[in-house]
């Protein structure tokens, strides 16, 4: 059951196919992360240290940063309580998140475990909208998330998103959907931080000019072999053409220079409304899988292509499947969309297993952004 304001959905194995890609990719940026955290003002005894995480999912992801924040924040200003308001969806799996941070599922370790006076609450609001009151904020996280837009706003003909193969037309679209997006999901954080706090994201990225990493898209190969394999499960007769257009991810992997508009030019709103960009750059992080496969490999003589391939597909399936699932036909089965699923994963791990591993570019690459509020 999906919500008709929801543009987006994962499986309830988030934490354990895909939020520990996310804890890689905060380790890498943890340290301007808190870097930044440092040089906040000290807030009076009297008031609370707000944290938030929009676009939490279950919260696995940024659990190990929120735990080190937090640590930073009591080191210089004593026991300060703290507030962590998680946000997601409301269809979002809320009850897997109060497991994960009440130690009921204990992975990844959770740091109400580590420290006293933490509060923990949640909202069902949009991040397109308010989720605290203003100037409430003083640290905003919001990781893997904001590139998604609040509604559809083309059906891509032969692309399942802007890349790889939209056509002009469904660009120009999904490009000013993602503008609009965009500036509002800032004006927002603007409005709710603290004169001093932060806000840090980071967001599934394109560089289309493919001169700063080496990499031209978020998970490309991964990506490219779900819409490959779609266009030939279509070609096969096995979903229909409609179902193929039905597909669609409504969602904006920006260039670099989309992500920074918003504050820049003669008078951005943005920037009136006392947000500056601090930091705005690309990361390419490594793939988990490939990772795994080369330890093994290093360690124990072991090339276990079957684990790498079956760890990409559960990885992109856990996120991704949504997208296919809701774009079947009515007239077909929950059982029967499943097994139309299974099988275009199953296609992708297969073709992944006859990739070496060191030539499958399933690198993650992400705009991370820092701003702070004047
Ligand atoms: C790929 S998950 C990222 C989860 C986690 N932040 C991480 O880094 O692993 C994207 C999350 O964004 C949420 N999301 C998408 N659109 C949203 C919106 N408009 N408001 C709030 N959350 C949204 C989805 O529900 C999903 O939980």
């Amino acid at each position: 059951m999906t919500s008709a304001k929801q543009t987006f959905g994962v499986t309830g194995d988030y934490g354990d196919r895909c939020g520990r890609h996310g804890i890689i990719s905060l380790e890498i940026l943890k340290p301007e992360i808190l870097d930044a955290v440092d040089t906040m003002p000290l807030r009076s005894q009297d008031q609370v240290f707000t944290i938030g995480d929009y676009g939490a999912a279950d919260g696995s992801a940024t659990m190990p940063l929120i735990r080190d924040i937090i640590e930073r924040v009591r080191k210089r200003q004593g026991e300060l309580p703290v507030q962590v308001v998680y946000e997601d969806q409301a269809a979002n799996d809320f009850n897997t998140l109060f497991k994960r941070v009440h130690g009921l599922i204990p992975v990844p370790r959770t740091y109400l475990q580590d420290f006293k006076d933490v509060y923990v609450t949640a909202s069902g609001a949009s991040f397109f909208e308010a989720v605290v009151p203003p100037a409430s904020a003083d640290v905003i996280l919001s990781f893997h998330a904001a590139h998604y837009l609040s509604k559809p706003v083309t059906k891509f003909q032969d692309s399942i998103h802007r890349y790889p193969n939209a056509t002009p037309q469904e660009s120009r679209l999904v490009a000013a959907q993602a503008a609009e997006d965009w500036e509002t999901f800032l004006l927002h954080r603007a409005k709710e931080l603290r004169s001093g706090g932060i806000l840090v994201v980071g967001l599934a990225a394109d560089d289309s000019q493919n001169q700063v990493t080496g990499i031209r898209h978020w998970a490309q190969q991964p990506e490219e072999d779900m819409l490959n394999m779609w266009r030939r499960m279509r070609d096969d007769g096995k979903i229909t053409q409609e179902e193929f257009v039905n597909t669609n991810m409504d969602r904006c992997t920006k260039y670099l220079d989309e992500c920074t508009a918003p504050f820049k030019g003669s008078k951005p709103a943005v920037t009136k409304h006392g947000l500056q960009l601090e930091s705005a750059k690309l990361v390419r992080e490594p793939c988990l899988a490939r990772l795994a496969w080369r330890k093994r490999l290093d360690e124990d003589g072991v090339d276990d292509r079957e684990t790498w391939a079956k760890t990409i597909g559960e990885h992109h399936r856990c996120w991704a499947s949504w997208n296919f699932i809701r774009a079947l036909s009515d007239q077909r089965s929950s059982d029967e969309k499943e097994a139309l699923v299974d099988e275009l994963f199953s296609r992708i791990e297969k073709k992944v297993a006859d990739t070496h591993p060191d030539d499958y570019m399933s690198d993650h690459l992400i705009t991370f952004i820092v701003a702070r509020k004047v």
